[in-house]
Order: structure tokens, then sequence, then C-alpha cells
């Protein structure tokens, strides 16, 4: 197989892991106001309610474990690149769970649950289990400079411009368990489309941006992922 493939996954490719999604309607943000949760604007506001909101999630990661979807995306990508191909996963998830299945050319364009970054002098680093207003960044030593290394709302994603390098020259583009609302990851579709890519959903339902897909696959992710991923090394 030689080839250029990109995968976006969203919540749902966690979903059967026990994380939540966003905009089901059990989702987190019918239950959350990301308005106070998920800005800048928030986090200055708020700081105390904004690390007790992200301490929670990072701590529903403890128990998580990939899901047959997470499994079979790191399988293809081994086989991709053991076939020449190249390949990247870029995720939307700050979960875990792709890195802990064994997928490693991962970008997590909307930063990481597991890190946490300084507002003074941008050092990262892994988050301990509860990040608080009262630590001190042991780079530069101010307190309450640290936060959740998470991209809100009205913040750039991460690494841009690689994955547009990569939509812009890839073949196949697979989008699986997002719901297609959130730019810039909501645009990534209609990019590939442009370059000439053949580009797949699979998601438990159609989305917004169904139309902009040539191929649709619908059903859970533990299901759909693994079949597209046995079908795909099948054939070449
Ligand atoms: P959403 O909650 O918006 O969408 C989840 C999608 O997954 C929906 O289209 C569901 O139909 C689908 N889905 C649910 N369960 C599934 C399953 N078992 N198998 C397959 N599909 C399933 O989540 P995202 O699209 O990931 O940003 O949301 C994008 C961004 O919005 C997130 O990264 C987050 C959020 O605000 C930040 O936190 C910065
Ligand atoms: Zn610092």
């Amino acid at each position: 197989m030689s080839g250029h493939l990109v995968i976006l996954t969203g919540a749902g490719v966690s979903a059967e892991s026990g994380l939540g999604t966003f905009r089901d309607t059990d989702g987190i943000w019918s239950k959350f106001d990301w308005r106070e949760l998920a800005t800048p604007e928030a986090f200055a506001a708020k700081p105390h309610e904004v690390h007790a909101f992200y301490n929670a999630r990072r701590k529903n990661l403890v128990t998580a474990r990939p899901n047959a979807a997470h499994q079979a995306l790191a399988e293809l990508e081994a086989a991709w690149i053991a076939r020449g191909g190249e390949f990247l996963l870029v995720t939307q998830n700050v979960d875990n769970l792709h890195e802990t299945a064994g997928s490693e050319r991962l970008v997590h364009m909307h930063g990481e649950l597991s890190r946490m970054r300084c507002t003074n002098c941008h050092a990262t680093g892994e988050a301990p289990k509860e990040l608080s207003s009262l630590d001190t960044c042991s780079a530069c030593g101010s307190t309450g400079t640290l936060r959740p290394h998470i991209v809100w709302f009205g913040e750039m994603p991460l690494q841009m411009e690689l994955i547009y390098s990569q939509l812009e020259s890839c073949n196949l583009f697979v989008s699986i368990g997002t719901s297609g609302t959130v730019y810039p990851a909501a645009g990534f579709s209609q990019v590939a489309r442009d370059a000439g890519a053949r580009c797949i959903e699979i998601n438990l339902e159609e989305t917004d941006m169904s139309p902009v897909f040539h191929e649709h696959r619908l059903g859970k992710a533990s299901e759909a992922v693994p079949a597209f991923v046995r079908e795909t090394l099948a054939q070449s």
C-alpha cells in the first residue's frame, strides 16, 4: 500500500470508553456551560472552578481504557507505515486513549488533559492529578500561572501548519466520531476534498458535514472502525 492517509477523531471515538461526548443529549456541554469553563476569560475570572472541572475530567482518565476503535487505528497506522504509506492521526480529544492503544503519529490539536502549561513562561509539563491556582511553576517560580494544556474557545488549536500541510497532500481522509461543528476541525474535510482526497465519514449518525464526504459509514466507532480498518488493509 502506498498513499497518504489523514484521520480526524472526535469525542465519539472515546464514547464507548466511558468518556462523555460534548453535544449529544447527555453530553458534557449539556451539563456544563462552556462559557464558564472553557475560555481564557473564564479561567481569569474563576480559576478554581475551571481547575475543578478539568481535574474531574483528568480523574476520569485513570479508569478509562481504549476501545476497539482506538486499537484498530493503532493497527492501521502500523500496517500503513510498514507498507510505505504516510499517516497522521489528528485528534480533537484531550484524553490519552489513542496513545495508550499504541498510536504514534498523533497530534492533539485541542491539547491534552494530562499536561499543563505556564501562562508566564509557557513551559509545558505533565499535570499533577489535581492542578490548582496555588501551584508554583517549577520552570519560572511563578504561582497561580499553571493552567490545563487545553485549547479553549477563542484560542488557536495546536500544530495547524502541520495539519494543513498534511490535509493538502493526503489522498484519503477519514473523520470519525466528530459532530463537525467546531472550526477549524470542521473544515478539514473540505480542505482534503479540495486537495483531491477520498473522504470517508464514520459516525453514529449524519452530521452537518456529511455532504462533504464521498462515503458514510453509520455505526458505533467500536464496530465501524475495526470493520473499516479490516477492509482497507485487505484491499491493498
Ligand atoms: P461532539 O460531542 O460535538 O460530537 C460527538 C460526535 O460523536 C457526534 O457526531 C456523535 O454522533 C458521535 N458519536 C457519539 N457516540 C459515538 C460512537 N459510539 N461511535 C461513533 N460516533 C459516535 O464532539 P467533538 O466533535 O469531538 O473542544 O467536539 C469537538 C470539540 O468541541 C471538542 O474537541 C471540544 C468540544 O468543545 C475542546 O474542548 C477545545
Ligand atoms: Zn512558568
